[in-house]
């Protein structure tokens, strides 16, 4: 009988299935992240792991596994994930692209309008009973309408914050490894090179995948070259930021406000750098957090462990 560990509580009707097929345990917190002994203990003996993104599936890891077939991670990103190791084992690994994409956008708007129109401090104002009168200039920020919106990596979710923005009346470009024709007709996106991107945009929103390639792609040079107005944002991966060079930026005044929903070691405290600042609105990595969409993911994973415990190709590969 087929043997699953799941790293995370998730609810029972939705681990059902799994347990017709096999026997199934369950790492019982919500919230907190399963040890990383017990992950080793477990990959030991699991012909499939259902995984989340703070669980660090390494090759130390992965070298472990005496039968493991499938990896099923309940997100979109997979950079937890040893991906090369686990092709080499002939583990199958699978994420859940799509059915977050528009929660995500969803997400990823709130925080930007949230960032740009000073929302948080707003909040605190009441809150702390700090409201005097109205002001001609008190808790200015900055436009949404007409500005201009440059999207760093146009995928799933770029395109949908590109919708999204349409609505407002955005002018929107966006930069990306290779130009999207069809993204570029349904929006109105126009592609551009990232240095006029980060010159030009009001806003500039991260939404690519974390890899080599993209680890602090957002450092000190590209904060600079932003205008003193701008607004970051990032919705996808942490350390695609310099989070030093982030903080610099925004107490220098070279940029105006982040809106972030992910950071370099997560979780962070309150005394993280960046949390002391005032035109920073942090989150903490909610972006496809609404109740239907993480029980769609979830459902996504079950379904994966079974195509992969079948001996199937499952249905989302991450592919090398
Ligand atoms: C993802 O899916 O990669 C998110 O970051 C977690 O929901």
């Amino acid at each position: 009988m087929p043997y699953v560990f799941i790293t995370r509580r998730i609810p029972e009707d939705i681990i059902t299935p799994l347990k017709a097929e096999g026997r199934v345990s369950m790492w019982e917190k919500e919230e907190t992240p399963v040890p990383y002994e017990r992950l080793e203990e477990e990959i030991k003996k699991a012909d499939a792991v259902f995984c989340n993104v703070s669980d660090p599936i390494d090759a130390a890891l992965l070298e472990k596994a005496e039968r493991l077939k499938v990896i099923a991670t309940m997100a979109v990103g997979y950079n937890n994930i040893d991906i090369q190791a686990a092709a080499e084992r002939n583990i199958q690994v699978a994420h859940t692209p799509g059915v977050l994409t528009e929660t995500t956008a969803d997400l990823t708007f709130a925080l930007l309008m949230a960032a740009a129109r000073r929302i948080p401090e707003g909040i605190d104002v009441i809150k702390n009973d700090e409201w005097g009168a109205w002001a001609p200039f008190f808790l200015t920020g900055r436009d949404i309408h007409h500005a201009r919106l440059g999207i760093i990596g146009m995928g799933r979710i770029g395109e949908a914050v590109a919708k999204r923005a349409t609505g407002f009346d955005m002018d929107i470009v966006y930069h990306n490894r290779s130009r999207k024709p069809e993204t570029e007709e349904a929006v109105g996106a126009v592609y551009v090179e990232m240095e006029e991107l980060l010159e030009t945009s009001d806003f500039v929103c991260v939404q690519t995948p974390y890899t080599k390639e993209t680890h602090h792609l957002m450092n000190r040079e590209a904060f600079q070259k932003m205008k003193s107005t701008a607004v970051f944002v990032n919705t996808s991966r942490g350390p695609i930021v310099d989070e030093t060079a982030l903080y610099e930026a925004l107490k220098e005044g070279d940029i105006q406000a982040a809106g972030l929903d992910v950071f370099e070691n997560e979780p962070v405290r309150s005394n993280h750098p960046l949390l002391t600042l005032p035109n920073v609105t942090a989150l903490p990595h909610i972006g496809s957090a609404s109740e239907d969409t993480r029980r769609k993911m979830a459902e996504m994973t079950v379904d994966h462990i079974l195509q992969g415990l079948r001996g199937e190709d499952v249905a989302h590969k991450v592919e090398m």
